[in-house]
């Protein structure tokens, strides 16, 4: 018989192996974010004919292609323009649109129009539009007033959608579709229409009024349903299961909205034409993300930086928690070009940062670049939001570097064909969890996005490659797998996450972990709940701070602040690496962050939020127990290394964001594609960009 040791070594190099294949596998496959017959990088602009005079059309369509954009979205509010009058639609000029588009070489993604309503339709159907939760109906002439649960509104947007899959579906120019416009932002309606929905939905759910009152401890208070009617619309601060269960409503009523249009859609169009929607990146949550992305070809979302600069953390968060979505490459099917108009200071990003932002987002892993927008319209909400053309119809001075950037994805396509970001370490993204904590703070400094930043950070620093996941995915190609705090771990969830350790993974759990089940109600176990066994060790108490306290050990000496918790061992094999010093008497002396050996892996518990030095530190403790290396070598600060890996070996992206010039010495020789040399050391000015490939490297 074996011993426990070999079968355990026999077991790690099977798991090791799969994880290769996997990986393989999926690196043998293309992209679907890379069109057949189009090259595997694209750049565009949205374009919005309908706003033009016919004759403009060829001369927009010409500056693009001499701008090397091979890629246009329109029709997307233009439903006043199809369906000029109920059930009479015009897409003769839409048709004639396309066919320009086609002799420029431009393909086109046809946008749903369901975010903007003609007027003949909300004026006939007015239980159409939403209603705030002021009960306030929203009046026609802005976008994203349509109610997501209005059984009319849905039919209309059926029909328009259907009737455009009928005459475009087989479009050889049309490439895919986008789904309505960021998807209302995820507004609701509260109204009798909507309440009663989310009432059925609950029924179907909980089966049974006992199980629901259970589940949300409606005996507090004096909350207690007798009946499914009288279940509110949670408005302001209510019951943390109620604010629970309606955020997963408001999930299901867009991810039904949208499968309404798919459905319309697929039903007419070819297989080869992509199903997309634009999301709005990782500080938009208000619907669970996951669920929404789960139909769609891939997932694509709008880039925009705002006031200030590109911050290569807090964007590199957003591109990594879009493909992790469905963990593909993901297209930018709207950036920024230059400056918005909806911030509290529209500034312009700089010379050369528009192209330094476009090539960060390929080294995330995006196929494709898009400009919102080409030219604005003259009048109208956002007619001096930024452009590539001016009113006059003359090119910005944006244009001739975005031109510059397009030229260069179109020479180094081949490059990136099937290439994708594959990473050691990953991070975990749970909506439940955020919505969970953002109710009940505790302290308003609790920033849950800071708190993944400072690991995101320096994590990174050192991986060069981070993905931002569902807790619920399979984890095993991660060799360490971090969760900033997880609030929520239901039963299933910590069995998953107990079975990553099994199989040889490091998981690292940060304060407020495991508090909660999937109903938002406390465990009524110590935290970090059912893991607190795999952990041998749990949480005593935790502590909102005042300030800053100390904290030491083998991790070395830092403080923590905002949020700390007390720990205990409860097997002696768990090992104490910091310890928290002379604090608020509670936490004196007490342990701040335990480790275990769990299975052929390893768990360990943060109990406050570090600060950055120590964070670093704790970064290079986790990464080296864990064996996850980098995927480049050493570079300078400011640097930003990105790798995508395809079957021809890995090809890297290096991004000065530094004021002042840098230098990189490189791990090797290698090929510096943007200038076709080879090269062992390169210089990047600020925002300066580098391809490198690496053949001798797979
Ligand atoms: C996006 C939206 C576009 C446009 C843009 C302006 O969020 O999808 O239609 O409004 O913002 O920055």
């Amino acid at each position: 018989m074996l011993s426990v040791r070999v079968q355990g070594w026999v077991c790690f190099v099977v798991l090791s192996l799969l994880n290769f294949l996997s990986i393989q596998e999926a690196l043998s496959q293309a992209p679907p974010t890379q069109l057949p017959g189009h090259n595997a990088l694209l750049m565009g602009a949205d374009w919005y004919p309908e706003q033009w005079p016919e004759e403009r059309w060829e001369i927009d369509l010409r500056m693009m292609e001499a701008a090397h954009l091979d890629v246009t979205r329109i029709a997307e509010f233009a439903w006043s323009r199809m369906e000029p009058s109920e059930g009479h639609f015009d897409f003769a000029w839409l048709e004639r649109a396309i066919r320009q588009a086609e002799k420029h070489h431009i393909a086109v993604v046809l946008g749903t129009p369901t975010a903007a309503p003609p007027a003949w339709l909300t004026e006939r159907y007015p239980e159409v539009l939403r209603v705030d939760s002021n009960g306030q109906r929203v009046t026609h002439g802005n976008r994203a007033q349509g109610s997501v649960t209005s059984v009319k509104y849905r039919e209309l947007c059926h029909r328009i959608a259907e009737e455009m899959a009928k005459r475009f579906g087989h479009d050889p120019n049309v490439v895919g579709w986008q789904l309505d416009n960021e998807y209302g932002y995820g507004m609701m309606s509260y109204n009798d229409e909507g309440r009663r929905q989310f009432q059925e939905w609950l029924k179907g759910k909980y089966k049974t009024l006992d199980a629901l009152n259970a589940h949300w401890t409606t005996a507090y208070w004096s909350q207690t349903y007798d009946n499914w009617d009288e279940i509110p619309i949670p408005v302001g601060e209510h019951n943390p299961g109620l604010m629970l269960d309606w955020q997963r409503f408001v999930t299901f009523a867009w991810a039904t909205y949208q499968q309404n249009q798919i459905d319309a859609i697929r039903a007419h169009a070819e297989p080869r034409q992509f199903i997309t929607g634009n999301l709005m990146g990782y500080g938009f949550a208000a619907f669970d993300h996951y669920v929404m992305a789960r139909p769609l070809t891939f997932v694509a979302w709008d880039d925009y930086v705002g006031a200030g600069h590109l911050d290569p953390d807090t964007n590199g968060i957003s591109h990594d928690t879009m493909r992790g979505l469905k963990r593909e490459n993901i297209w930018v099917i709207e950036t920024q070009p230059g400056s918005v108009n909806w911030s509290n200071l529209n500034n312009s990003l700089d010379k050369g940062e528009v192209r330094a932002m476009a090539w960060h987002g390929i080294g995330h892993g995006a196929d494709e670049v898009s400009y919102w927008q080409w030219r604005s319209a003259l009048n109208g909400q956002e007619e001096i939001h930024g452009t590539l053309v001016g009113p006059d119809g003359q090119p910005v001075p944006l244009l001739e570097e975005v031109a510059q950037t397009a030229k260069e994805f179109a020479d180094l396509q081949e490059t990136f064909r099937d290439t994708l970001v594959v990473s050691q370490v990953a991070l975990l993204n749970d909506y439940d969890s955020r919505w969970a904590i953002d109710w009940q703070k505790h302290t308003e400094k609790y920033d849950q996005f800071a708190i993944l930043k400072s690991y995101y950070h320096a994590l990174r620093k050192i991986a060069q490659s981070i993905d931002i996941v569902s807790p619920d995915v399979a984890l095993d190609q991660y060799k360490l797998v971090v969760a900033p705090d997880l609030y929520l771990i239901p039963k299933d969830r910590a069995e998953h996450l107990a079975a990553y350790l099994q199989n040889g993974g490091h998981l690292v759990l940060g304060p407020r972990s495991g508090l909660k089940d999937e109903f938002n109600a406390l465990l009524p176990i110590r935290q970090p709940g059912y893991l607190a066994e795999p952990l041998g060790g749990q949480v005593e108490q935790f502590y909102a701070l005042e300030k800053a306290f100390p904290v030491s050990g083998s991790l070395g000496d830092g403080e923590v602040s905002v949020w700390a918790e007390r720990l205990k061992t409860t097997l002696s094999d768990a090992e104490v690496l910091l310890r928290y010093g002379r604090s608020n008497g509670w936490l004196d002396g007490q342990a701040a962050v335990l480790t275990r050996r769990y299975g052929r892996g390893r768990i360990t518990y943060i109990g406050g939020v570090l600060d950055d030095k120590l964070m670093q530190a704790a970064a290079e403790w986790m990464t080296k127990s864990s064996q996850v290396t980098p995927v480049f070598g050493s570079v300078p600060d400011g640097i930003e290394v990105s790798r995508r890996l395809g079957p021809n070996g890995p090809v890297f992206v290096l991004i000065n964001w530094r004021a002042g010039k840098q230098t990189v010495t490189l791990p090797g020789s290698m090929k510096s594609l943007l200038e076709q040399k080879e090269v062992t050391q390169i210089e990047l000015p600020q925002y300066g960009v580098a391809v490198l490939s690496d053949r001798a490297k797979p």
